[in-house]
């Protein structure tokens, strides 16, 4: 393994800055805190300590050091994520090899890749002549169709199973990876788009008609182990560094806008793929960046869609922006018929999402209505609220005021009224950094895990577990245990933020260490609080050799083994 190399680079860096260049931190007592990116969260539950150069989430327990963030971050492996702290730092990690390790589902990507090209051999050679033409009336010419490995798939019903089939890849296996139904092919004369998932690699494919109109607009892959559509967003993996350069992401409905923003050097960009939003793909998009603007398309579908996706990301504490395209044009039309200034025009005015919902909801009031009225100056109101921008709260009053001629002062005190209601509503569970969660540990188990817990922070204890030869009562913390004492040997020291490196492929033990470092247990001890837990540790022990010995004693039939057994129960009890 790369451990020295790793404690090396781990060294060098600074695991705050490092999460802080991905979500907001803020300093607080010791540690940072900021919102877990690891589960669906808006209070700060994450702390980020600078001493120990780890990580722990209160709520969810995701624990680690700097290595397993950008693991679980970025979705990437572990010599991705030193090789890329490696350059970092400017430690030498020219001889990682980052070939990625074979998985259960290396055979799926292969066919899919092995498809991308077949495809994309489709359309460049005579048979691909019309689509390429469509193409061409599309504005999409050879680069774009390079640079997103656009293909084609034939009308020749089975090419491609059978050229699949021939690779040694079975009928079944070609049904449930969506590439083939009974014995011929999905895709049937369709300009094929590969989707990608958040890594980058295929997974599937919408396939798009050009030139039969009778037919579904686009046939997508169905649902696979490795294609989830609610779990991706088109385009994630080229938007990852765009959108941390312009610190902004741009949300579209469809790949082909993606695509079209593209080619004017536009690419903070992902496409839902439709209207709907899951709560993975939130997820996802709080990765990208914590300012999102939202650009459907124009028509009513758009706006309908965009008030609800920007509720719930309002919710999450994003903020939220909204570009609005005319009725009929959604952003890759409008891209072609005004081009990239016009464009970038509309993303640096883009409206904040509360000023675009109260301008959709003023065109459905009545101004004739006092009631209407009465009831749009409230909702307004209770918009205002939900903005953090005194400024922007101002000119938002101020515009009310003057509209319907009401008095400043008037509007200004129902706006605290509605503030202080709801900061009292929030007060008791959000906006405060959430307590451990505290989960009622058998005092054996919290004995096991304190000892576990000091042998992490203090050299001295490792020598004491070793010397009184403690045994640990289940096999998972004897594992732990023995790697504790096993590294302590090999490098002479131990820190958590290491010792993570050198456990992390094993599985069963990471998960307690998780646990224990996600508890609320004391660092330092001394000899005879030590002690005290080793009595408790021994003392579990012994009850459970009795209970083992009590057991095989009922099933013993001779009566001498028997007696035996009882001495062996009774000196046990007595503590011999
Ligand atoms: P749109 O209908 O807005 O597609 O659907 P588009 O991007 O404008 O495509 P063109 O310009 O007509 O070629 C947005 C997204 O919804 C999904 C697709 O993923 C598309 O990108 N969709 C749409 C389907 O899955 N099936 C359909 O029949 C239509
Ligand atoms: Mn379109």
């Amino acid at each position: 393994m790369n451990n020295d190399l790793a404690s090396e680079v781990r060294r060098k860096v600074d695991i705050v800055d490092i999460i802080g260049e991905r979500i907001p931190l803020t300093a607080r007592g010791k540690n940072f805190f900021g919102v877990c990116p690891f589960h669906d969260d808006s209070n700060p539950s994450m702390s980020v300590s600078r001493e120990k150069q780890i990580y722990t989430c209160f709520s969810c327990h995701a624990t680690g050091n700097v290595f397993t963030f950008l693991m679980d971050y970025e979705h990437i492996d572990f010599k991705e994520a030193l090789h890329y702290l490696g350059e970092k730092v400017g430690v030498d990690v020219s001889n990682i090899s980052l070939k990625k390790k074979s998985s259960k589902n290396d055979k799926l990507y292969e066919a899919y890749d092995f498809s991308v090209k077949y495809f994309q051999n489709n359309l460049s050679s005579s048979v691909g002549r019309e689509a390429k033409k469509y193409l061409a009336t599309r504005n999409i010419d050879d680069d774009v169709i390079k640079e997103f490995q656009i293909g084609l798939s034939l009308s020749t019903y089975d090419d491609l199973t059978k050229l699949l089939v021939k690779k040694k890849y079975d009928l079944t296996t070609l049904n449930n990876i969506g590439l083939s139904s009974d014995d011929h092919d999905i895709y049937n004369d369709r300009i094929m788009f590969p989707l990608y998932d958040v890594a980058g690699s295929v997974v599937g494919f919408s396939g798009r008609i050009y030139k039969d109109v009778s037919q579904n607009k686009y046939l997508n892959t169905k649902e696979t182990s490795i294609f989830k559509k609610g779990e991706i967003l088109y385009h994630y993996h080229i938007a990852k560094e765009e959108c941390r350069l312009k610190k902004c992401v741009i949300v579209m409905e469809g790949f082909m806008d993606v695509i079209r923003a593209s080619t004017i050097g536009i690419r903070n960009t992902v496409a839902l793929m439709g209207t709907a939003l899951t709560k993975q793909q939130i997820q996802l998009l709080k990765r990208l960046s914590s300012n999102i603007i939202l650009c459907l398309d124009g028509d009513e579908a758009g706006v309908h869609a965009t008030l609800g996706i920007g509720d719930s990301l309002l919710e999450q504490g994003i903020e939220v922006k909204v570009i609005s395209l005319p009725d009929d044009d959604d952003p890759d039309t409008f891209i072609l018929k005004h081009g990239e200034n016009r464009f970038l025009g509309l993303v640096d005015s883009a409206l904040h999402f509360s000023d675009f919902k109260i301008k959709k909801l003023r065109e459905q009031v009545d101004f004739r209505s006092d009631e209407e009225k009465v009831s749009y100056i409230n909702t307004v109101l209770k918009e205002a609220i939900k903005i953090d921008d005194p400024i922007h709260i101002e000119v938002m009053l101020k515009k009310l005021a003057k509209e319907f001629d009401i008095g400043y002062n008037t509007l200004e005190i129902r706006y605290n009224d509605l503030k202080s209601e709801n900061k009292s509503k929030k007060a008791v569970s959000q906006l405060e950094i959430p307590k451990r969660q505290v989960v009622k540990k058998d005092k054996y188990i919290k004995a096991v895990e304190q000892i576990l817990y000091f042998m992490l922070n203090n050299d001295w204890v490792i020598s004491q577990v070793e010397s009184e030869h403690l045994v640990l009562p289940n096999e998972q913390s004897r594992v732990l245990s023995s790697e504790i004492i096993y590294y302590y040997k090999k490098y002479g020291v131990i820190t958590v933020a290491d010792f993570y490196t050198y456990i992390q492929d094993k599985e069963d033990i990471l998960e307690l260490l998780n646990g224990i470092l996600a508890g609320d247990y004391n660092e330092t001890t001394t000899k005879d609080e030590l002690f005290l837990y080793f009595s408790v540790v021994r003392d579990y022990g012994v009850k459970q050799e009795i209970k083992r010995l009590t057991n095989s004693m009922k099933k013993e039939v001779d009566p001498l083994e028997q007696a035996k057994i009882v001495e062996k129960i009774r000196k046990l009890r007595m503590g011999e």
